[in-house]
Formats: C-alpha cells, structure tokens, sequence
C-alpha cells in the first residue's frame, strides 16, 4: 500500500480493513494487550510516516497527538464514535488533520440500550435476577420487586438530537408514554411523529399521548417520570446533573444515562441514590471510566453496565467502515460517505473535493493480510 493508516485497536468486521487495503493503503493494526493506550503509545504507533489514524473513545487527541500525526505526513484521524469530546479539533485544525466521527449506524443502537435501561430499572429486573440467582425466591407475593408501570407516564429528553429523539419514539410508541423534551433546537421530525401518533391512537379511541418542548431543563427534571440524557458533552453539559438537579427530579424518577460520564456528577448522584431508594438509575457511563465513583456499586436502586451503548454487531462494523471511510476520504480526496443521517463527516469543516468514489460502497470482502504492529 502506498498509504499507511494506523487503527489503534482492532474493530469489528472485515469490510472496514478491504476498504482501504482496496484503495493503496497498508492497514496497520496495534495489538497491544492494554485497553487503553497513553499519548505516549500512540506516538509510537504513528512514527515516522502515517497517513491516517483511526482511534478511539478512550484515547486523548489533542496538540500532542495532532501535532506527531502532521509531522508523520498525516492528514486525517476519525474517532470511532459519535461524541468527541475526547478530540481537539482546534488542535487538530491547526495542524491540519482532518477529524472524523462515526454518526447514523449507531443511533438505534444506542436509543435501545437506553430504553433498555429505562425498562430494567422501571421493572427492578437486575435486582430481580440478583434475588433468584441468590436462591432467595420461595413463592409469589404481591409485593415481590413491584415497580413502575411506562404507559402513561412521562418520559424526559435533554438533548432531542439523533439519539434523544430515536429513544423518545421507542418509548412513545413502545410504551405510550408522554414526552417533555428540552433541546437548544426544536426537533420538528420528534414532534411531528409525537402528534401523528397522538392523532392514530385518538382514533382507535385510546388516550392520546401529549408532548411538549420544556422551555428550560428544570421542567424536564420536575414533571418527568423517566429522564434518559442526551447531550454532547462539552463545558456546558459537565455536571448538567447535579445536587441541585438531582433533588428537582420526583423522589420515584429513573434516570438514564447512554451520553458521556462527566454529563453527571456522580459523587452527587451516589448521595442521592442513598437517600431516595425508589429513584433508580440505568447507567452506560461514568465519569472517570473504567472506575465506578465509591458506593455505587452497592446501590441496589443503580443498573451499571460498562459503555455499550453502541455494541451491537452491525453498529460497531459500520462505525468501523465509516471510521475508516472518513480517512481514507480525506486520503484520497474523495467525497464522503452519503449516508442522510451523517450530517457531520468531518467536524472541522475539511471536507474533501467531491469526486468519483469507485469502489467504496460496494467493496467486496477478501480474507485479509492484516499486518501487526
Ligand atoms: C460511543 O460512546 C460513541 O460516542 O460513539
Ligand atoms: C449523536 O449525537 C447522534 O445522534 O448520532
């Protein structure tokens, strides 16, 4: 291969590696034992000539890496995720590199774990196992792990984007439960649906469902049953939840989070989780992953799972393609991915010259001559 793209972990599928064996590059895979690599490592990986890197969530892209990727000939890094908070793109502007993320393959993906959160801590279900695994079952009883029933009650969006407004349709239609979002944009497609929905079960005679866009996050906090976040994590959003927040929301509420760690201030939120046993949480991430703040992992009213939002098998390949499809556009200056939901290809704005993309979308899949770093 005449280009040399570095992936600093192996992904899953295949297609995203003959993508660019297909189109002159040599695919470079670290195979490191370790999770999570140091700037340091990173640095290594690159060396003296690499064109383009594909990285990942846990690893911190800033003027170090940006500025050995550019002295390595670089001119294109994608993230293998949607959220980027772990990458400087002003950095990466100022050496210009390119920057990537992997939008639209994981949006359903990620809205159904966190409606599954919402449902196994509405319905006590971990707790539940815990009890049976335990041997601790010796009969029905009325009062056996009874929770919350969905239909009816309201759920809450903050951040009504791809993700928010694919999880509020699920719970909408799934549960029939009414929505409360807030949002810095109005979500005209949520709100439509919202109101056709209302309008279908209105004529099977059924209660409708009602909506409505919470002018501030408090309204959301005060009036929903169940609130699921679903911001970016920027410095606006660093401890959106918090002590004050926490104690705004009903003494009953579930509260999800699939966004980023650090959206919730997690020593507040374990104090809170202490003294209110009926509020529940469904948590994919953490503030300071892989650690759980002390005392969260004793709450029984607390569902932890460790950041798989985006883990189902056809999401994370097309993350990978698209990942990989992202460097090697800007390699080759080829236009990107077409895909409708992928509003943001490049986020600093380097997008390449539209062109032909001859083989792209079509690669077939060949058995691969993958080399180790
Ligand atoms: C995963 O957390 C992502 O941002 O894609
Ligand atoms: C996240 O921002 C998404 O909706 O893909």
């Amino acid at each position: 291969g005449k280009y040399r793209v570095v992936s600093t972990k192996s992904m899953p599928g295949t297609r995203w590696i003959n993508l660019l064996i297909e189109q002159d590059c040599r695919v470079e895979i670290c195979t490191q034992k370790k999770t999570i690599l140091s700037v340091e490592d990173i640095i290594a990986l690159i060396g003296d000539k690499c064109d383009g890197v594909i990285g990942q969530l846990t690893e911190d892209w800033g003027e170090t890496l940006f500025s050995a990727l550019s002295r390595a000939g670089g001119k294109a890094f994608s993230n293998m995720a949607v959220g980027y908070n772990n990458v400087d793109v002003n950095a990466a502007n100022k050496y210009g590199v390119a920057v990537g993320n992997t939008p639209g393959v994981l949006t359903e993906t990620t809205a159904e774990l966190a409606a599954s959160l919402s449902l196994a801590a509405a319905r006590r279900i971990v707790e539940a196992d815990e009890f049976m695994r335990a041997g601790l079952y010796d009969g029905w009883l009325p009062h056996l792990f009874v929770g919350n029933l969905l239909k009816g009650q309201t759920v809450g969006v903050i951040g009504a984007g791809r993700i928010g407004s694919a999880y509020a349709r699920m719970m909408i239609e799934g549960f029939k439960m009414n929505l409360i979002y807030y949002d810095l944009y109005q979500s005209t497609r949520l709100e439509k649906f919202v109101t056709a929905y209302g309008e279908f079960l209105k004529a099977n005679g059924e209660q409708p469902v009602t909506w409505r866009r919470a002018a501030t996050m408090d309204e959301v906090l005060r009036e929903a049953d169940v609130i699921s976040l679903h911001p970016i994590l920027d410095k606006t959003t660093y401890h959106l939840i918090n002590k004050d927040s926490l104690a705004t929301m009903k003494k009953e509420a579930i509260l999800v989070n699939c966004s980023r760690g650090p959206v919730v201030d997690e020593v507040a939120l374990v104090e809170h989780l202490k003294h209110n046993p009926m509020f529940r949480v469904g948590l994919d991430v953490f503030e300071e992953e892989p650690y759980m703040k002390p005392g969260l992992s004793d709450m029984k009213n607390a569902i932890v799972v460790p950041h798989i939002a985006s883990a189902s098998k056809w999401t994370r390949e097309g993350m990978a393609t698209l990942a990989a499809l992202n460097v090697l556009g800007k390699i080759k200056g080829y236009p990107v991915w077409s895909d409708p939901n992928r509003v943001e290809p490049f986020l600093n704005g380097n997008v390449p010259p539209p062109a032909a993309c001859p083989s792209i979308v079509n690669a077939k899949v060949l058995s691969l001559p993958v080399s180790k770093l």
